[in-house]
């Protein structure tokens, strides 16, 4: 394998492992930022399909006129798609966008402390799950710290950096050096379940679908009301849409279990719409009907 190091002007490289809807978009981030950038996948399949999403979200920004064609074919210069994790070797940077597992993840980062660098820093993109907990006994607990990008990666300003409880204190100022290499604006928050944004936005969630099953009011009026009231960008039954219910669900259930508080739990609606595939703008249905990129009523 290439040393990226050597090869790419002695730059640091990162490496994303995972490329479903996070890895993919954490992957634009790193190569508009100008690093090599490693994308690992399970499978060539996977694979494939993760370096197509990255591929189709810069040929639209050339679209849109954000980037020139140029600039797009020099990011593609420095991604470099593989299904062997030994080939992130050489990435000083190491950010996580696997499935929402403590195990998975765990198993992910014990295998990269036998192949990376010793000055290599681990990020997490976990959304719910404890950094401290994904970091326990994988051999570099130290060098771990939660790195979690919102969605759409490429688009969203913030990411929210969380130390575990044996994050070193360097590791924390390299992470947040790296967030502003790569253009983000943080926030330092603690390895608390949800950390912030979702520690506000999944109780919010749950709150404006029991007010619907309560009759309090539509989805389209709930949806006015928190755009053209609160300011928000999106109706939150918009947002639950595009998020999908049944990641929704996931995600609720999750903090639910660890906070034990019943704002977290998922309302009856939620299994019901997921029991009818009404999922959302992934199935044509949820709280709004889709059809060819058109929005139809509740
Ligand atoms: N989707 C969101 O809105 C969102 C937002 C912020 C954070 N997150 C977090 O980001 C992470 C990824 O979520 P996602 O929505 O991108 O999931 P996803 O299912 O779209 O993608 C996960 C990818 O990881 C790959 N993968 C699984 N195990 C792997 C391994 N050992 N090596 C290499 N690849 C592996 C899978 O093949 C899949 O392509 C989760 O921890 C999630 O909680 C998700």
């Amino acid at each position: 394998m290439a040393d990226t190091r050597a090869t790419n002007g002695g730059q640091d490289a990162i490496g994303v492992v995972g490329a479903g809807t996070m890895g993919s978009g954490i992957a634009v981030v790193a190569l508009r930022a100008g690093f090599p950038t490693w994308v690992c996948e399970t499978d060539a399949e996977n694979l494939d399909a993760g370096i197509g999403r990255i591929r189709a979200f810069l040929d639209g920004s050339v679209r849109r006129g954000k980037i020139t064609a140029a600039e797009r074919d020099e990011m593609l210069t420095r991604l470099h798609g593989t299904t062997v994790l030994e080939d992130l070797a050489s990435c000083r940077y190491v950010i996580e966008a696997v499935y929402e597992d403590v195990e998975v993840k765990r198993a992910l980062f014990r295998r990269l402390h036998a192949v990376a660098a010793p000055d290599a820093l681990f990020l997490t993109n976990t959304s719910t799950l404890s950094v401290t907990s994904i970091a326990a006994s994988t051999g570099h607990e130290e060098r771990v710290v939660g790195m979690h990008f919102c969605n759409p990666a490429p688009l969203m300003a913030l990411v929210e950096i969380s130390p575990g409880l044996r994050t070193s204190p360097a590791a924390l100022e390299e992470a947040q050096a790296l967030a502003g290499r790569l253009g983000k604006t943080y926030v330092v928050t603690h390895d608390t379940p949800g950390f912030i944004l979702n520690y506000f936005l999944i109780p919010f969630e749950n709150d404006c679908i029991r007010a619907l099953e309560e009759g309090l009011a539509s989805v389209e009026d709930i949806d006015r009301a928190v755009k053209l009231g609160l300011g928000y960008p999106m109706g939150t039954f918009e947002l639950l849409d595009t998020v999908g219910l049944d990641v929704h669900y996931a995600v609720s259930m999750r903090l639910y279990e660890q906070l034990h508080d019943p704002r977290f739990a998922p309302p009856p609606l939620v299994r019901r719409m997921i029991d009818a595939n009404r999922l959302g703008r992934k199935t044509g249905h949820g709280f709004y009907r889709y059809e060819k990129g058109r929005v139809f009523g509740a």
